[in-house]
Order: C-alpha cells, then structure tokens, then sequence
C-alpha cells in the first residue's frame, strides 16, 4: 500500500438520521431517541459503522433543532438524557459509534447565553453575540441571510441590532469573545467524556467574521453577500486549530465540517496533517447546479451528468493524497438523490438508485448515506405552500411571492424539486398505516409511495435497493482499493457514462455508470476482464450499458 496514513473514519460508512423523521416510540407524530435505539439492529445489519444524528439538543425548533436552547439537555420531543445514554450504549455494544451535530455558529434565541445577552450593554453575556448600531435608520450593513431578508434584526429594547445569518431566531455567537470559545469548548468535551465519537460540524465555515463591511450585490439580488467577511477566512482556520487543540486531538473521534467552499477550501480544513478536521462536506456538485441568479437554489436546474461530475472530479483529484473526502449526493438540506440525479419513475427508481449508490461507495472518500436512501425513498412533490413546514421555503415565499417578484406557481415548481421537506417525510419502514413510523400524526406527512417503497418488504428481497446497499458496504470493508485506491478520471468527455478507476499496488477497480435512461455504447468494460464485484443488473450487453447500468469490475496484475 501506499504511504498515505489509515483510519478508521476512512474506512468506515456513516449513516445520518434526522431524528424527527426516524420512528416514533410514543405516538406523538415525531421521531425520538428510543425510536432510534429500536432500530439499531436494522443499521447494523446494513453494515453502517458510524451514525450521525442531526441535532437532538433542547431546542424551540424554528430550524428543526439546528437553533438549540441548551447544549447540554435532550430536546423534550426527543426523550431525556437517560434515553440517550441508553442510545449510546446500545450503539457501542453493537460496535457503531455515534457523530453528534455540533451547531456552534450560532445558537437560539432562546438559549440561556442569548436571554441574558439581549437584556442589554452591560449584561456580562453582551459580547457573546454580535451586536452593533444601525446606519442612516437602518441595519448596521447590507447582508441578507442564508434563509431570506436581511441578517440583521433590530432588538427594540437597546436599539442596537444583532446578526443572524440564518433565521432571526438563529443569532450568531461571537467567536472573538475567548469566552465564548470556553464554553463551546467545554461543552464538547463535555459530550466526548460521555463517550460520543465524533462531531458534525453545522457550518462552520463562517465561525470567522473579519469584519462588518457591506457585502458585493449580485444583479436583481435584495441584499449583500456576507461570505467575503465571514467564509473561510484565517480566522475561522485560526478558531478550528484551537479546537483541535484544546479539545478535538483528546479523544479518538470522526471530526467532519459543512464548509462548502472549493477544493482550496478543503485542503486546508481536511488536510493530511490533521491541523483542523478529518474531513468536509463540499457542495459544488448540489450548489453548483444552482443558476447564479439570485435566486439561489430555486430554480428548474435539472443534474445532468457534465455539470454533476466536473466538481465532484475535480475534488477526487486535488484532494487525493493531501486531504480527505466525504462523498454524498443527499442529506436532509437536499432534495432525495433518486428524484434529484435519478430518475423516480416505477420503472428506473431501483435501478437509477442502485447506480447512484455505486457512484457513492466507490469514489475516494468516506461515504455518507441519509436515511431513506438505501431504500429509494423519492421526493414527496407538495403542490401548495401550506403543505410546507421548513422555514426556508417560507421565508423564500414571503420574499420573492408574496412581493410579487416572482410567480407563485413557478416558485412552487422549484420548492416541488429542490425544497429540503423532500428528504424529511418520515422514514418508510413497513405496509402499516403511516408507514408504520408513528401510530399518532406523522409531524410532516408520509409519502403515499410507503407500499412500494418500505424498508420492510426490501429487507425480504434480495435483489432490493436496500440489500445492494448492503453488498457495496461489505465490499468497502474488504476491499482496501474501494477505500485507499488512487483515483483516475475516465471518459470525462462523454454525456452519458460516468467512468472511472481506482488503483492500489496491483490491483484495477473499473466503474462505469450509465448516468441516462437510454442504452448507451461503451466498450470500456468489454475491455478490462476481471472479477465482477457488483452491477445493477443481472446480465450485460457487449458494448453497451444499459439504462442506468452499473459495473465495477476488479483486475489484480
Ligand atoms: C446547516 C444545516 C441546516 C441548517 C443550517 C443552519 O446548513 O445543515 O439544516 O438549517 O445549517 O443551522
Ligand atoms: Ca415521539
């Protein structure tokens, strides 16, 4: 083997549940922690390493958990602490281990440090958030939030106005005040004495603000960007090797961050030496597809192949050898991959699904598999705004609909494909009545495809998306080219296959995906007689790959 280094988080396959959406223990309609400790079996099963739950701190749930009242307290929809010890334990004895969510850019507006910081100028928590005097009668600067309207509130009471740069319940901790890198530090050592194994990091990527100037105006855009001030800057570098420090390099864990940003980027945050994280999440291959207007992410941008593959090539190869990858295609911000980069139809969703999921166990990098996935879940297609709960699509909805800048059913269509409640209908475990996820009210309604697609009924069939899964996973754990192999681009000309190989001393892993519905030539498997490890079909055609065909071929010279 090479000289690259080994680790278990690079060899291992993580599992990211939404609890809210997961299974349902007591029949109040929302997921829990013991609904999830019900389950391990069917994880372990499926040969899943490392869990990771989006968050399950206290929390009021503006942001579905992601604005957290307390870092140290269960949210009470989710169970108690005793709950999640139990959780955690269960995890280990199965020999898993278990990510927890770490949202530190910034808190909710009803966490303790927030509630005494609001109470004005003097309260010693002041500078525990970012506080300034507004300009000319309005906001301190022209930035807009990630989730619409600008990323200054006014708080009546001082005068003075705070940022949040995503809803405004969501305001942003100062991590200049030293005193606020304490208490998020000690609040995560708290959590890895308890025995947790890892940390997601919520975009941490902007924990660095460098200055309050206003932000470039894209054309048609209502407010600035604030990324110049606060993306990726050294001072964020400067925060994460801190915390390397002072807490990460103590313990044995998963470190992983929601950076975006580009391979430059990644190479400093993921580097080989270990100076901030193991890992990032980059989005140029979901964002990418955005149109640049400014709009965002709302758009009609289908995924096809060239605009998916150039960023998602781009990163196996400046990354190789100097930073680690993660490799994803869905979690709970994005649509589900099958409707997105598939295709959702009776007749191509398992076998699209499948190829999709070759793609993702057998790039370079540590897969990310999110709940559902394995399965084929598909979007659920909401047709009305009021069937809608994630604040993003709501906040978009008063700003460009309700405005009258854009058409409502336009921006419907776009909510329809890309809105993140795609990925939040409650898990599909069996034929019962919702799914059987919850015998109260399912919080968010469960997609009526449930007799089709269930995790029960695919457990049964061999040749389901669930157990090809299952064979990809065990195939990572005993093929060190699916983890370790260098990775070389092939055929990036074509339209229709995705191609590539992964060498390591002697041995050639061959993948060739037909990224289409249609029958498409290719001679590059006819070529390269070795062992076939997986496919998605049971027979092949000479020259051709048949709609959504996958093939991973293995040589040993
Ligand atoms: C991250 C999370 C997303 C959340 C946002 C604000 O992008 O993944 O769900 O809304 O941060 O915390
Ligand atoms: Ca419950």
């Amino acid at each position: 083997m090479n000289s690259e280094k080994r680790a278990w988080w690079k060899e291992a396959v993580v599992y990211q549940i939404y609890p809210r959406s997961f299974a349902d223990s007591n029949g109040d309609g929302i997921g829990d922690l013991n609904g999830i400790t019900a389950h391990l079996d069917y994880l372990k099963n499926l040969g899943i390493d490392v869990i990771w739950v989006s968050p399950i701190y206290a929390s009021p749930n503006h942001d579905n958990g992601y604005d957290i009242a307390d870092y140290r307290a269960i949210m009470k929809e989710f169970g108690t602490m005793a709950d999640f010890d139990r959780m955690l334990s269960e995890i280990h004895l199965r020999g898993m281990k278990l990510v927890m969510d770490l949202v530190a850019n910034h808190t909710s507006d009803e966490n303790a440090w927030f509630v005494e910081s609001r109470k004005g100028p003097d309260n010693p928590y002041r500078d525990f958030y970012i506080w300034k005097d507004g300009k000319a009668g309005g906001p301190p600067n022209n930035w807009g939030s990630c989730f619409s309207g600008s990323a200054w509130e006014k708080d009546e009471k001082s005068g003075q106005y705070y940022l949040h740069l995503f809803t405004k319940e969501q305001p942003d901790l100062n991590w200049a005040n030293p005193k606020v890198r304490d208490a998020v530090f000690d609040m995560m050592t708290w959590w890895c004495e308890k025995g947790i194994d890892g940390f997601r990091m919520d975009v941490i990527g902007m924990i660095g603000k460098e200055n309050y100037d206003d932000g470039p105006v894209r054309p048609g855009a209502l407010y600035g960007d604030f990324a110049p001030s606060c993306q990726h800057t050294q001072t964020t570098h400067r925060y994460l090797r801190e915390m390397r420090e002072r807490v990460l390099s103590k313990y044995d864990l998963l470190t992983v961050g929601e950076t975006s940003g580009t391979t430059d980027n990644a190479l400093i945050y993921a580097n080989e030496d270990e100076s901030e994280l193991n890992m990032v999440f980059g989005f140029e291959h979901n964002d990418g597809l955005n149109d640049g207007t400014p709009l965002g992410k709302w758009s009609d941008h289908g995924a096809p192949l060239r605009d998916v593959r150039a960023p998602l090539n781009r990163w196996q190869m400046d990354l190789q050898g100097r930073a680690w990858n993660t490799v994803y295609l869905g979690n709970h911000d994005q649509p589900r991959q099958v409707s997105r980069y598939g295709c959702d139809s009776e007749l191509f969703r398992a076998v699209s699904a499948k190829m999709l999921a070759t793609l993702i166990h057998t790039l370079r990098g540590t897969p990310y598999v999110y709940q559902g996935e394995e399965l084929g879940m598909t979007n659920i297609y909401f047709t009305d705004i009021s069937q809608y709960q994630d604040v993003e699509n709501h906040n978009a909805w008063k700003q460009w609909v309700e405005s009258g800048l854009v058409d409502a059913q336009d921006m419907l269509r776009y909510f329809a494909r890309i809105s993140r409640d795609n990925a939040r209908t409650p898990m599909q475990w069996n034929r019962e009545k919702n799914a059987g996820f919850t015998t109260g009210t399912p919080w968010l309604p469960v997609n009526q495809n449930y007799l089709l697609i269930n995790a029960e009924d695919q457990v049964n069939d061999p040749d389901s998306i669930y157990h090809y899964y299952r064979r990809l996973i065990a195939l990572r754990h005993t093929h060190d080219v699916i983890v370790y192999g260098r990775f070389v681009p092939l055929m990036e000309d074509s339209d229709e296959v995705y191609a590539y190989q992964r060498i390591l001393d002697n041995q050639v892993l061959t993948v060739a995906l037909n990224w289409t519905d249609r029958k498409v030539p290719c001679a590059l498997i006819d070529e390269t007689e070795g062992e076939e490890l997986i496919s998605n079909y049971p027979t092949h055609q000479k020259g051709f790959l048949q709609p959504y065909e996958a093939r991973v071929i293995l040589n040993k010279n």
